[in-house]
């Protein structure tokens, strides 16, 4: 949820440290902060975003080559300047950053104090921060050996830097539960929560396991350690996002550059695992446990949010390709409803960033009731993939947009890809609907670039609908969680209340709402179930509802009912929801920047929820 940031080397800190959290800022931005050591500390911090912070700073003196910045996503303490990082630890030898939640630090915080150590802010990271000093200094002991000691008294998540103007040659990092990465430069050293403050200045970097911490010292190799004192060789990888990846392309906003990177991702979700010719699907993970996979009795899928919509595609696609039973459970609930899991059964952990605390926790309690774990994320190296037994990337590319775009479609895509697979292993699709199937999934690229040529078009219909209080979504079958995912887009950017339903369910309630204030976006691509969701069109009309339809091009029957009609190219039925979602991230994004409000980076929302 929060961003850090963390320089040691012989360039100037403030500059990268203040880009290094620019990149950040879509994880949490309510306030910001740096420190920097030169000859002693110094700390800026402020309320809002990196940009008031760089106001603040600059009035000041930001020399010196090391030091650590972050951005904040408030969970203790308001957003403010004094609950904003860094803290410093009472005696002001000590600063730290924190991503996390220290969840004793109520009793820790108590213990402090009664040493007659005083407290300035809120926050779960300033005990930490006095618990490490206070150590350090009634121990005499190293700042390294300081911050593991402290981390074996704390309960809960973290992703800390550390530094002291004791010792002003050193940064100490150390993690469990919240994301980070160390970027090895030429005699300097990055600490990040991801890559993307890291890859413009090297490709090398380390991912750091939980109850690990790191010594990156001045001229000297990084020391990998783990809290109980077992030095780590460290494991040293490729970077292989691309800097240009990371900037907006020339789009106003990330989000719509992510909407039209959706061909290239489909496309990059498909390269090297799905062969048109020979019918031929391969993912490692897929075949290392095919045979658990095939002889699942259930599949339990666990994600939240937008992951949460397309596993609920994935659960419509696995058991009408492949007959296996699947439940979708949002990771939220599963993680605290003690479900009932065997020893062998499969769940599919969905996640972007490969970082949401409540899916990690879910996969957690799973493993620990024998179930197999396989990840599908978007970010490679991220927590979930690697606590996962297997696992498929999207490949989707960085996703900056807190409102998850190309994110989808590639889940959607790699959820398609394992639910063929499987059908074709079992033998519940075979012969020439399996190749139609195949090849109809390979030939998805060239359909969304089609579907995104109807951008004007949706604009036009944003125009009109901008000022709407409510939105009503519906859909069927595998455009249900469509209808889901559509409605959540426009509230999570435009802040219109929008509710997703299953189009049948209007007669159960929800019609009651419809008058001509209530724009009704209904979902009603020609296959599937056409002829019921043209009778709930008519149900709509026949109470003055505004009807927006997303059909299938060259429908002329809805269009002569609907108020607006946004078409996309024919494809099966259980590929639809690849297609009709575009319109509706179009409609979302439109209405929202009509609305003025900030695309990118939604009030009271962050691109990685890493917190519960
Ligand atoms: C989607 O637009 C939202 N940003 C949010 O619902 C997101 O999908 C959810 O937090 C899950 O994130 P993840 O896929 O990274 O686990």
């Amino acid at each position: 949820m929060c961003g850090i940031v963390g320089y040691i080397g012989n360039k100037e800190a403030y500059p990268i440290l203040i880009k290094g959290l620019k990149r950040l800022e879509y994880r949490g931005y309510d306030s910001a902060g740096v420190a920097l050591m030169n000859g002693g500390l110094r700390l800026y911090k402020k309320k809002g975003k990196v940009s008031d912070l760089e106001n603040e700073a600059l009035k000041h003196d930001v020399s010196g080559s090391m030091g650590i910045g972050h951005t904040r996503w408030a969970t203790h303490g308001a957003p403010n300047d004094e609950n904003a990082h860094p803290h410093y630890s009472d005696s002001e030898n000590l600063v730290i950053i924190h991503n996390g939640i220290i969840e004793n630090y109520a009793t820790l915080k108590e213990g402090l104090m009664k040493r007659g150590i005083k407290f300035h802010s809120q926050t779960d990271t300033e005990v930490l921060g006095n618990l490490i000093d206070h150590i350090r200094t009634q121990e005499n002991l190293s700042l390294e050996e300081s911050v593991r000691l402290a981390l074996n008294e704390v309960v809960g998540a973290y992703a800390i830097v550390v530094m002291s103007k004791d010792e002003p040659n050193k940064l100490i990092a150390a993690k469990k539960g919240s994301p980070m990465v160390i970027g090895l430069g030429k005699d300097e050293f990055f600490i990040a929560s991801d890559a993307t403050p890291i890859v413009e200045h090297t490709k090398e970097v380390i991912y750091m396991e939980d109850e690990q911490f790191a010594v990156l010292e001045r001229g000297k190799t990084p020391v990998i350690r783990t809290i109980r004192n077992k030095e780590i060789t460290p494991f040293i990888q490729q970077l292989e996002m691309e800097l240009e990846t990371l900037e907006k392309g020339g789009y106003e906003h990330f989000m719509l550059k992510e909407i039209y990177e959706q061909p290239r991702s489909i496309f990059d979700s498909l390269r090297g695992r799905l062969d048109p010719e020979t019918g031929r699907i391969s993912m490692a993970g897929l075949i290392e446990y095919e045979h658990a996979l095939i002889n699942a009795n259930r599949i339990v899928i666990i994600a939240c949010g937008t992951s949460w919509h397309a596993s609920l595609v994935g659960e419509y696609l696995i058991e009408e390709f492949a007959r296996i039973p699947v439940e979708v459970e949002y990771a939220s609930e599963f993680r605290y409803r003690n479900p009932v899991i065997s020893e062998g059964d499969i769940v599919i952990a969905v996640s972007q960033s490969g970082e949401t605390a409540d899916t990690l926790a879910a996969i957690e309690l799973a493993k620990s009731k024998g179930a197999i774990i396989f990840g599908i994320c978007n970010v490679v190296g991220s927590s979930i993939a690697r606590a996962s037994h297997a696992g498929a990337y999207t490949h989707a590319g960085p996703e900056i947009g807190v409102a998850s775009t190309k994110a989808f479609t590639a889940q959607v895509t790699v959820l398609s890809l394992i639910a063929l697979f499987l059908a074709n292993k079992k033998g519940t699709i075979q012969g020439s609907e399996y190749f139609r199937l195949i090849n109809e999934l390979y030939d998805l690229p060239k359909k969304v670039e089609k579907a995104l040529e109807n951008e004007e078009a949706v604009k036009q219909i944003a125009s009109v609908y901008q000022h709407a209080n409510n939105c009503l979504y519906l859909g069927r079958g595998f455009n249900f969680p469509v209808a889901l995912e559509g409605a959540l887009k426009l509230k999570e950017i435009s802040y219109i209340h929008a509710e997703g339903y299953p189009a049948a369910e209007m007669k159960h309630g929800p019609i009651a709402l419809i008058d001509e204030e209530m724009p009704v976006i209904v979902i009603a691509p020609r296959k599937g179930h056409y002829d019921k969701i043209v009778s709930n069109i008519q149900e709509v009309k026949a109470r003055g509802g505004k009807i927006i339809a997303v059909v299938t091009e060259g429908d002329e029957i809805v269009k002569s009912m609907a108020d607006h009609v946004l078409e996309v190219p024919e494809t099966e039925d259980a590929f639809s929801p690849i297609l009709t979602t575009i319109p509706l991230q179009f409609l979302a994004y439109h209405i929202a920047v009509m609305r003025g409000c900030n695309v990118d980076q939604p009030r009271n929302l962050a691109k990685s929820v890493t917190v519960e």
